[in-house]
């Protein structure tokens, strides 16, 4: 089997490489990612080692290339994780957001169309449902709640999924759409709050919470999305959606709190910053139709994942650090500079 992955320099899409080349002994992979100021080819350092991996660099949106991509390569399956994904950035800058995560999922699937149907995943999230109420912790996301997205980031990932469900009634493309939580876990870029929080509360650097803090989100390690997308692509039923999410919600406070104490730093350095414009409350999925068709659940649990993701920033400072720095960037070059 020969599979294209997308954004697999980006922090899921790198996770999921490392997932499937030691899942799946006899599978190829490809992985196309543009090398954003997201995309770190040195986190996929070791998958560069095995001879089936393959790094192709270039832009999901770009038609001509990825047609000779597609015609270089016959791929059984295409899973699209590339996309811009920082809600603050879409809301400084829309374009990219929709020329990447709209016309970049066009791109593809008319690629999969024009090369015999191939079985296309679009990696989407839960942002997509908008936001629920604080006070109604009865209330989750199901696959039937409708669309209502609140940021250009979540409208423009919105926008693909409806057209890869139009891709499948019109011209029956074989598809499937999962639609995760927050994810945690190594290679999560220091912008998202996780990791910005670890690496700045190690500097003793103050923690920005935006507003005042009890924005809840469902927190999810990245290895249990991981087996998810492994299980939809190989066992889903082409043409549906799935919810993933092991039911972990936590306020933005208390997340920040917790890393303070693992780290023994005191919560003086937390400062409370203006609101984020248009701040979804809360996110919670209700994962029931993947467990009960797919037989999904999670196996880490948030205790046990926080400690391991801050272990992985205690033991990686120079991947992170290279990445403040803005010395990554130049990890391509070097690489590639004699090929
Ligand atoms: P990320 O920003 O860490 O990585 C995105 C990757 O895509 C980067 O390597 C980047 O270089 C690449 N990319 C961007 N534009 C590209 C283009 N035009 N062509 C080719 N490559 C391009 O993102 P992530 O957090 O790993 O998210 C991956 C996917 O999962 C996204 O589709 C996102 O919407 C979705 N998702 C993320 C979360 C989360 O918590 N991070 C949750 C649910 C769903
Ligand atoms: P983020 O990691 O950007 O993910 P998303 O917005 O896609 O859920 O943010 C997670 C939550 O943390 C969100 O409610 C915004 C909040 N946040 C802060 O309070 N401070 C920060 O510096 C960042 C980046 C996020």
């Amino acid at each position: 089997m020969k599979v294209l992955v997308t954004g697999g320099a980006g922090f899921i899409g790198s996770n999921f490489c490392y997932y499937m080349l030691e899942k799946y002994p006899d599978y190829q992979l490809v992985c196309l990612d543009k090398l954003t100021y997201a995309g770190n080819l040195s986190t996929l350092s070791r998958a560069l080692k095995n001879k089936r991996f393959t790094f192709e660099k270039g832009d999901i949106a770009d038609k001509k290339f990825v047609d000779g991509l597609f015609t270089r390569h016959k791929f059984d399956y295409v899973i699209n994780f590339a996309a811009e994904s920082h809600v603050d950035r879409s809301i400084e800058n829309p374009q990219v957001f929709l020329v990447t995560n709209i016309i970049g999922t066009q791109v593809l699937m008319d690629a999969c169309r024009a090369n015999g149907n191939i079985r296309f995943h679009q990696v989407s999230t839960d942002e997509v449902y908008g936001d629920l109420p604080l006070d109604r912790p009865d209330l989750l996301f199901t696959e039937q709640t409708p669309i209502h997205t609140s940021s250009p980031y979540s409208s423009s990932k919105a926008g693909a999924d409806l057209l890869v469900q139009a891709y499948h009634r019109t011209f029956n493309l074989p598809v499937t759409i999962s639609r995760c939580s927050n994810n945690y876990g190594p290679y999560h870029f220091p912008e998202k709050l996780i990791p910005l929080m670890i690496s700045r509360a190690l500097a003793n650097q103050s923690l920005p919470v935006y507003g005042d803090g009890k924005n809840v989100r469902d927190w999810l390690y990245v290895d249990d999305h991981c087996s998810a997308v492994d299980l939809i692509v190989h066992q889903g039923t082409v043409g549906e959606v799935y919810n993933v999410g092991g039911h972990n919600e936590m306020t933005n406070l208390d997340i920040v709190k917790l890393i303070l104490a693992q780290l023994n730093k005191p919560e003086s350095l937390i400062t409370f910053v203006s609101d984020r414009k248009g701040h979804d409350l809360r996110y919670a999925i209700d994962p029931s139709k993947i467990h009960a068709q797919l037989g999904w659940l999670p196996k880490i649990k948030f205790k046990d994942g926080i400690k391991m993701t801050i272990e992985w920033y205690l033991n990686n400072k120079k991947w992170w650090q290279e990445i403040i720095s803005g010395a990554y960037k130049n990890y391509y070059d070097t690489m590639y500079k004699n090929k």
